[in-house]
């Protein structure tokens, strides 16, 4: 197997007041290239801080994490991911496919190429009439799949997903899962934080469960779910059994 992402005794602290709030908790977890892994945890539990160590905009207070084999510090790891950020925001003042222009640049993406791949995720993701209309006038949902088509333009092999379907309406989510399907399908990698667990069990080949900056179960669906019956039932088992000991952050 070969990994498209390793984290290895990852921890991140931040100052809090007199004291130190643990983000993230020792947390190791290798995700296999091609597969889809689901990111759970309650509000607060460390997943966004994760996802940020992962793109090189935190640095771990200790442990360390890989992209591909590259340390994520080293920029070029960075040029195989594609990301979503939770409730992401953009300059108002461009189009829809200027920033898509900008951002295919940023890949040092050829002109011919950029305009072809904006023009198909713009179809795919229902903002063709949208996308020479300044971003300011897009709702919060068409700004989101504005957001989804910018971390898809350049074909990364590692999509990074932070709940990408929060403020999406029904048939927004259904593309977002049949993009995260496509990707798999494509020999992609996917590694997505969510709260919505029907939607997290449908498309993920294995999840993990992060509670109080620590990884408490990781495995596929029925792994993890095991006798509670259910991904709910389990995860607010895995969150109470936690915070009973004293974990919560
Ligand atoms: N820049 C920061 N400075 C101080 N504390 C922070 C910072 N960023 C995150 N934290 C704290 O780290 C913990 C984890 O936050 P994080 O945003 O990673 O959680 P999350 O799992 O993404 O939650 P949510 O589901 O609400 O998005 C929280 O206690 C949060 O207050
Ligand atoms: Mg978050």
């Amino acid at each position: 197997m070969s990994a498209a992402l390793e984290i290895d005794g990852l921890t991140v602290s931040f100052p809090s007041g007199k004291g130190i709030v643990q983000a993230v908790r020792s947390l190791n977890l290798t995700v296999a290239a091609g597969s889809v892994f689901g990111f759970l945890g309650p509000n607060g539990a460390g997943k966004t801080t994760t996802i940020h160590v992962l793109l090189g905009f935190q640095s771990p207070t200790s442990g360390s994490a890989r992209v591909f084999g590259r340390t994520v510090s080293d920029t070029m790891a960075r040029d195989r991911i594609g990301f979503l950020a939770e409730n992401p925001d953009t300059y108002g003042f461009l189009t829809g496919r200027e920033l898509l222009g900008f951002t295919g640049r940023l890949f040092r993406m050829e002109k011919g190429l950029i305009s072809r791949r904006a023009g198909e995720l713009f179809a795919s993701l229902g903002l063709s009439s949208a996308a020479d209309r300044r971003i300011a006038s897009y709702s919060r949902g068409m700004k989101q799949r504005l957001c989804m088509a910018q971390s898809l333009i350049n074909d990364p092999d590692l999509l990074i997903l932070d709940e990408p379907t929060g403020g999406l309406d029904p048939i927004g989510r259904r593309e977002v899962r049949r993009i995260i399907t496509e990707r798999r399908s494509a020999g992609k990698t996917v590694f997505f934080s969510s709260h919505e667990l029907s939607e997290v069990e449908l498309v993920s080949d294995r999840i993990g469960v992060l509670v109080a900056g620590r990884l408490v179960a990781e495995g596929t669906v029925d792994e993890v779910v095991g006798p509670a019956g259910n991904l709910e039932r389990r995860f607010v088992q895995l969150v109470e059994e936690e915070s009973g000991k004293g974990g919560a952050a």
